[in-house]
């Protein structure tokens, strides 16, 4: 079949003999895939700075589907059935699932202590094959896929498996009150659906911050928030204390993670010597920006080790610091509503729709940041 194949940092080629899935365990499903997105998450692993993501691996872990076949333990799903697939591979039934922490699953990952399986993101999480594939492998087939209702156009669907539950997550675990001011870093397709969905919760006054002027510009109108480049803002943290009577965010989101630009320290020690795991300025920038008291949410994604946090600003401010990668599923009744109530509309962020086939250029443009690109979706030819 056709599937994405990653050769090497930055060297990703569309391959057609990768081998057909197949059921390995009785809970499992294949899925074909109709629609599949790439990820700012895929870019970590596109410039080779996740751990252990081997030659040959699929990457994908955004996806929708029409089931194919289901191993014989599997009870609610059925053949033909469009479902959208979160990007967690969760058991359902440890105790951290039992919880809802789907995105920390005890069973999909047994070889790590943090994160749960994830599809398509190294052998760290999980080592599953993803979805930027005609056909993929689900597990735990009755846990994770959710058919897709009848009204929902398959575009807002494939974005419920990732970013709208991560920029909703993003907010709420932010503990927005009503009238705070929330800022937050990065307006990728996370930042600006956390931004979003800032309002949701109450939220007075919402700022993005980011580099890319056309990213600020989408994020003005589709989120309604103010937007600065922190390029010309000069400090963007005495920037923010300024706007606030010097009081500092109510709430500071960090939607941007380890390749985080800005400082050139962090750039060196984190993304070009690897002394660090990855860059974490706009994470110092956010504990900075934030009030005393306040809330830094972190939904941009680490590896375990950062050196240049200023921890003891979180000791002597007294900051709650939340953190943890989507749990799509237990987000997913909300949102679906929210999609249809008309409060969210994912597929307004995709900008790049490309054939599978084009997989390659589709990484190229989305990690150069060509073409506007905010997000773009890949469509395999049986879809
Ligand atoms: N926790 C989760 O469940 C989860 C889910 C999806 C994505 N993520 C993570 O969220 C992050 C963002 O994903 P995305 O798809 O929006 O990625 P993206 O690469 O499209 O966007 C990141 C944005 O951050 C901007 N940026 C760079 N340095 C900055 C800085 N110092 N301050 C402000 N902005 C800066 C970039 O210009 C870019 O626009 C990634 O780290 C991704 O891995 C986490
Ligand atoms: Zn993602
Ligand atoms: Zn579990």
């Amino acid at each position: 079949m056709l599937a994405m194949n990653y050769r090497g940092p930055f060297r990703v080629r569309a391959d057609r003999n990768k081998p057909y899935p197949e059921i390995l365990h009785p809970n499992d499903a294949i899925v074909r895939v109709t629609r599949s997105c790439i990820c700012g998450s895929d870019l970590h692993l596109y410039h080779g700075l996740v751990p252990d993501t081997r030659v040959g691996m699929t990457f994908g872990h955004e996806f929708t589907g029409v089931v194919e076949e289901v191993g014989p333990g599997v009870q609610k799903l059925k053949v033909g059935d469009h479902v959208l697939v979160p990007f967690n591979i969760a058991c359902g039934t440890c105790p951290f699932c039992k919880q809802e922490l789907y995105g920390n699953c005890h069973e999909s990952n047994p070889e790590a202590t943090a994160v749960g399986g994830i599809f398509g993101y190294s052998h760290t999480a999980g080592g599953y094959d993803g979805g930027q594939a005609e056909y993929v492998r689900v597990p735990y087939a009755d846990v994770g896929p959710e058919v897709i209702p009848a009204w929902m156009d398959p575009d807002d669907a494939v974005l419920l498996t990732d970013v709208v539950p991560t920029g909703y997550q993003a907010a709420e675990m932010g503990g927005i009150k009503k009238g705070d001011t929330v800022v937050v870093f990065g307006a990728g397709p996370v930042g600006i659906m956390a931004a979003k969905c800032s309002w949701l919760f109450g939220a007075g006054r919402v700022i993005i911050i980011d580099q890319l002027d056309y990213r600020l510009e989408f994020a003005r109108t589709y989120a309604q928030c103010e937007a600065y480049n922190f390029r010309s803002l000069g400090d963007p943290v005495l920037f923010i204390k300024k706007t606030t009577d010097y009081f500092g965010a109510d709430v500071c989101i960090d939607a941007v993670g380890c390749e985080a630009a800005g400082s050139a320290m962090q750039t060196l020690t984190g993304r070009k010597m690897l002394l660090q795991a990855g860059s974490s300025t706009a994470l110092f920038w956010a504990i900075n920006a934030v009030k005393k008291g306040g809330i830094v949410s972190v939904v941009g994604v680490y590896g375990p080790t950062g050196n240049l946090v200023p921890i003891g600003n979180v000791l002597n401010k007294g900051l709650t610091i939340r953190a943890n990668q989507a749990s799509v599923k237990r987000l997913l009744p909300k949102l679906i509503s929210h999609v249809q109530n008309g409060y969210i509309d994912p597929k307004g962020i995709i900008t790049h729709r490309l054939p599978l086939e084009e997989v390659a250029e589709a990484y190229h443009i989305f990690s150069q940041k060509l073409d506007h690109c905010i997000k773009p979706v890949l469509v395999p030819a049986a879809a």
